[in-house]
């Protein structure tokens, strides 16, 4: 009896845990599918037009939104790269968005699905999609606009004469982008590998705080998702070196990449710069022969002022890591977060 008792108390509790999972899920669900906002949508010409619901926009009208969208032209534009062009969108005097273009038009449910799982992504280090728009010929993604720019801006481009990156601006910029970065690899389910970091990729919050971009945009871009490989994606310079032979994106390879971006923070340069082709030699070889030769602080960039010798030095350590041509000897991005973590604190404790 007492048996029977305990068994009627178990299918009880059971039953009970297995309809509050089912309510659970339902709100998750719905508080999902609520966030989603569709503004615009015309099946007969297939434009369709989505805002995620954010604190941001919630003061925006739809029409507003959509109008200024499409007048967007050539003179909002600041600046453009391999897959499309990115515009600024003025909302109004204190409300302003990135919108970039992307040349592939026909958005298929794949392809909203990946942006809505983009949007659903908040870190501080990782830049915000507010929305996307889809059209025949061409596909528009709604970010963050972010004040600052680029890293790539500030290094080499045309920021670089403006503002100088001293070395703590640099090491804050290191560990907010090894942060995004370690984010999408560890903390986001199903992981995500970026594919295409690079200092453009890397953009700067009214505070210099780093955001890192575009992620998912080679997986966006590829023509047919059937393939696991996929001809080269990413660019040149900061590819590690067994992606040319497998040609298959990983969580070490996006290491190998954020090691190139360590070595432009620490040295200033390209990754690519003219003077290295020149030589027929890279920024990475190039490095990895100085510090065989124990000569890290004459690569060191000359612009950042006063450089903390140990904590460079070490830096450029994790960046050597980072490039190990092996990938199993590399470090996972949290680790790379751990020791740049480390290096800060060191500086800290140095300096109070
Ligand atoms: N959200 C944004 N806020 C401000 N500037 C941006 C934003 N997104 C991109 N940019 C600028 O536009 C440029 C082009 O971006 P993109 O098309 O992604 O090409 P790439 O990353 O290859 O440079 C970037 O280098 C950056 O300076
Ligand atoms: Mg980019």
């Amino acid at each position: 009896m007492g048996n029977a008792r305990m068994i009627a108390l178990y299918i009880t509790i059971s039953l009970i845990a297995f309809a509050l999972s089912k309510i659970i899920i339902s709100v998750l669900l719905y508080k999902r599918w609520k966030r989603k906002q569709i503004v615009y949508e015309q099946g007969l010409t297939g434009v369709k037009m989505v805002i995620f619901k954010s604190p941001v926009l919630q003061s925006l009208t739809s029409e507003e939104f959509l109008k200024k969208t499409l007048k967007l032209s050539s003179k909002d534009i600041i600046g453009s790269g391999g897959c499309g062009t990115v515009y600024r969108l003025m909302i109004n005097d204190s409300t302003a968005f990135a919108v970039k273009r992307l040349n592939r038009g026909n958005a298929d449910r794949g392809f909203e699905r990946e942006l809505e799982a983009m949007g659903d992504i908040k870190h501080r280090n990782i830049l915000t999609l507010h929305g996307y728009f889809t059209a025949p010929h061409y596909n528009l993604l709604i970010y963050e606009l972010m004040p600052n720019g680029s890293l790539y801006n500030f290094l080499h481009g045309e920021l670089k004469a403006e503002r100088i990156l001293d070395w703590p601006a640099r090491s804050k910029i290191a560990l907010g982008a090894a942060r995004g970065i370690s984010y999408l690899h560890h903390d986001c389910i199903p992981h995500i590998i970026h594919r295409d970091i690079k200092s453009s990729n890397i953009l700067l919050d009214q505070n210099m705080e780093a955001q890192v971009s575009d992620f998912g945009i080679a997986t966006l871009m590829e023509p047919d998702k059937t393939h696991v490989s996929t001809a080269v994606a990413g660019t040149f310079g900061y590819l590690a070196p067994e992606y040319f032979d497998t040609g298959r994106a990983t969580t070490k390879g996006d290491v190998y990449s954020f090691g190139v971006v360590l070595l432009e923070l620490l040295t200033g340069k390209k990754p690519m710069d003219e003077a290295f082709l020149e030589e027929g030699t890279k920024l990475v070889t190039w490095v990895k022969a100085v510090i065989e030769d124990k000569k890290e602080e004459h690569v060191a960039d000359s612009n950042m002022r006063c450089c903390p010798i140990d904590e460079i030095n070490n830096v450029f350590s994790i960046a050597l890591m980072c490039l190990e041509t092996e990938p199993a000897n590399r470090p996972t991005m949290a680790e790379v977060v751990k020791m740049l973590e480390q290096t800060r604190s060191k500086k800290v404790v140095i300096d109070s």
